[in-house]
């Protein structure tokens, strides 16, 4: 019998504006599926919104086989001296850092179909002959695909490691130390959550999947038309998970990243927990990009913001 965590299911965004967000995504294609949640038809939930006085991630929902995963994963955050709360098929706890609610429930996401293929010439490759490409012809305009990981900034990376990794269960698949950064999984995807050193805790960005590179474009240059200054950075391809992205801040104020071609894994004991290339600096996190990138990539400009938000809310 299969074992463990199996997906990211959703997240929750609190933003002082949530129809703001809300009327934004659904111009990007994602479907209000619910009040103050936007999915797709393949999967109705991927991002709830709520209504808050500072934009952070207030909850999300991790999905894992059965019901005795739910024991051990209490039984792993009793030993580590934090509680959780159990209900019918699902349990909570609440990350001891950022302090949002995770929610683990017996569940599998909803399968996603393959984009449909595409004819791309090459040198020596003619495959779409006498006929434009789709994407110059924007004959349709790609729709984001799912929602596939969180980057966090702690206070303590290692306390919030320990909590998603012996306390919940995710897998490491990568870790910088020169950074503090720690690259964990729930899924196949090389990362579902990211941690790094913040000096307030706070979401970095979050991430949408779409099908491949002119998805991205595509959309990400409606982004730019309607506010110029809210590429962040890309496009580009990173080093560790190898996503093609484009990193763009949304009405909130929040970072989110359009992604496509992340490396995906599926036996633990074939991926190497290393990068082995000698020319990489660590602190380069792009094997190519733009390079009208604003380095504001870090650490949010609304810092001060979020911690008096913390603040107010007594964290
Ligand atoms: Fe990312």
């Amino acid at each position: 019998m299969k074992m463990g965590l199996n997906a990211l299911l959703d997240i929750e965004l609190t933003v002082p504006n949530p129809s703001e967000l809300e009327s934004f995504w659904n111009r990007r294609g994602l479907v209000t599926t619910a009040p103050g949640q936007l999915g797709t038809a393949e999967r109705a939930s991927q991002l709830r919104l709520r209504e808050g006085d500072y934009r952070h991630v207030s909850q999300m929902r991790v999905a894992c086989d059965n019901e005795s995963d739910l024991l051990e994963i209490a039984n792993r955050l009793e030993a580590l001296g934090l509680t959780c709360t159990r209900g019918d098929a699902w349990l909570d706890a609440v990350d001891p850092i950022q302090r949002h609610s995770v929610r683990i429930e017996v569940a599998t996401a909803a399968p996603l179909a393959p984009r449909s293929p595409r004819q791309m010439n090459g040198p020596g490759e003619l495959v779409r002959v006498n006929r434009r490409s789709e994407a110059a012809m924007k004959e349709a305009m790609p729709t984001p695909r799912r929602v596939g990981h969180v980057v966090f900034g702690s206070t303590d990376v290692a306390r919030t490691v320990d909590f998603y990794t012996a306390g919940l269960g995710f897998k490491v698949s990568d870790v910088i130390p020169d950074v503090g950064a720690t690259f964990l999984r729930c899924s196949s995807d090389h990362h579902n959550i990211l941690v790094l050193p913040s000096p307030v805790p706070c979401m970095n960005h979050y991430a949408i999947e779409m099908n491949d590179f002119d998805a991205i474009g595509l959309r990400g240059v409606e982004v730019v038309e309607e506010r110029p200054d809210a590429s962040v950075y890309g496009i580009g391809r990173h080093v560790v998970g190898s996503n093609i992205f484009w990193y763009l801040l949304d009405p909130a104020g929040g970072m989110f990243e359009f992604f496509a071609d992340m490396d995906q894994i599926t036996d633990d004991s074939l991926w190497e927990n290393e990068v082995r290339r000698d020319d990489w600096d660590p602190f380069t996190v792009a094997t190519y990009e733009s390079g009208t990138s604003k380095m504001d990539f870090f650490l949010p400009t609304d810092i001060e913001d979020i911690a008096r938000g913390r603040e107010r809310a007594g964290l």
